[in-house]
């Protein structure tokens, strides 16, 4: 119904689109990129795409702003070349904290995001946990929400859990805890974060629930400067959690995450590959996850027009 399949990559994450492309096995195609000397972008599409059913994936990533630019420049080169259908893959969405108006005179930026890709010629996203759901919401056109939280139950199921707790590491993680206390059959404790400023500085000021002796596994979305992970990892030691280990989807770490962790009580910290781990930010307490099979069955299954949602039944 809509062509053959076509997948490329930005230049954000070629490895993962790379292995996306194992899973469905057709080969990435090929995006051109030149910067020219006043900084602009020029992306060419060098196979033809007419009629095609394309996805572009792009993950936001560092240099976050040159990535958007590039996939919106990309998604418009995409819809000048008569592509029949363009899904957007990003499965780390940019600006997702930048959800609400909760200070004065400041912008919705996810929502502006939402509206920049699909003017620029996205027909769908296809993207994974995102920070708030609702984001969703900010798009006119289908949304595919795909979650890793299968792929981190199934790791955590392989080690010993009869004495472990979740954590959730701020209010807003309490949906997510609920579902991974759903799949693990686990008990659920719920900290209390405060943000005082916009310096990405957190403090966890409230426990509900009893750790005690027990296990802890925080759950996050994503992992930023490590802050909040770090504090809560104290915070729960310090309410006598006999031990603590992380899951969180996005592995942003930014600035000196790497090394908070590795000087943290955090006994291990598992993520997924949603964004690039250089080398250089590997360490063995961090255990680094492929999404890869999860983005390939996904875009198979829209390219199939089959259900994305039961690939999450079970
Ligand atoms: C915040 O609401 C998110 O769920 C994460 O807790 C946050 O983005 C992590 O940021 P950082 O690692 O900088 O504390």
């Amino acid at each position: 119904m809509f062509g053959n399949l076509k997948v490329f990559s930005g230049s954000a994450h070629p490895e993962l689109a790379e292995s996306i492309c194992k899973y469905l096995g057709t080969p990435l195609c090929k995006l051109g990129r030149t910067t020219f000397a006043n900084e602009n972008v020029m992306i060419q599409i060098q196979e033809n795409v007419r009629g095609r059913d394309v996805f572009v994936i792009q993950p936001s990533c560092s240099p976050v702003s040159d990535g958007i630019v590039e996939l919106l420049i990309a998604l418009d080169a995409l819809r000048s070349a008569s592509a029949n259908r363009i899904t957007a893959v990003i499965p780390y969405f940019p600006y997702g904290r930048s959800d609400k108006k909760d200070q004065p005179r400041i912008s919705i930026a996810a929502r502006l995001m939402a509206d920049l890709i699909q003017t620029a010629g996205a027909d769908r996203v296809l993207t994974m946990d995102l920070h708030a759901p609702q984001i969703q919401g900010f798009f006119r056109i289908p949304v595919d929400h795909l979650t890793a939280r299968g792929a981190l139950c199934a790791y955590l199921e392989r080690r010993d859990l009869s004495n472990a707790l979740l954590v959730a590491s701020d209010v807003g993680e309490v949906k997510d805890v609920g579902a991974f206390s759903r799949i693990l059959g686990l008990q659920m404790a719920i900290i209390d974060k405060r943000r005082m400023g916009n310096d990405d500085k957190a403090k966890p000021t409230h426990l509900v629930g009893d750790v005690e002796g027990k296990d802890a596994i925080l759950v996050d979305d994503e992992i930023a400067t490590g802050g909040t992970l770090v504090e809560a990892a104290t915070f729960l030691l310090q309410h006598g959690a006999r031990s603590v280990r992380a899951v969180a989807t996005h592995p942003i770490l930014c600035g000196a995450a790497v090394e908070r962790i590795q000087q943290s009580g955090l006994e291990e910290v598992v993520v997924t590959n949603t964004v690039p781990v250089p080398p250089s930010k590997q360490i063995s307490k961090i255990k680094v996850l492929s999404v890869a099979d999860i983005f390939g069955e996904g875009i198979r299954r829209i390219h199939h027009s089959e259900s994305v949602g039961a690939m999450f039944d079970n």
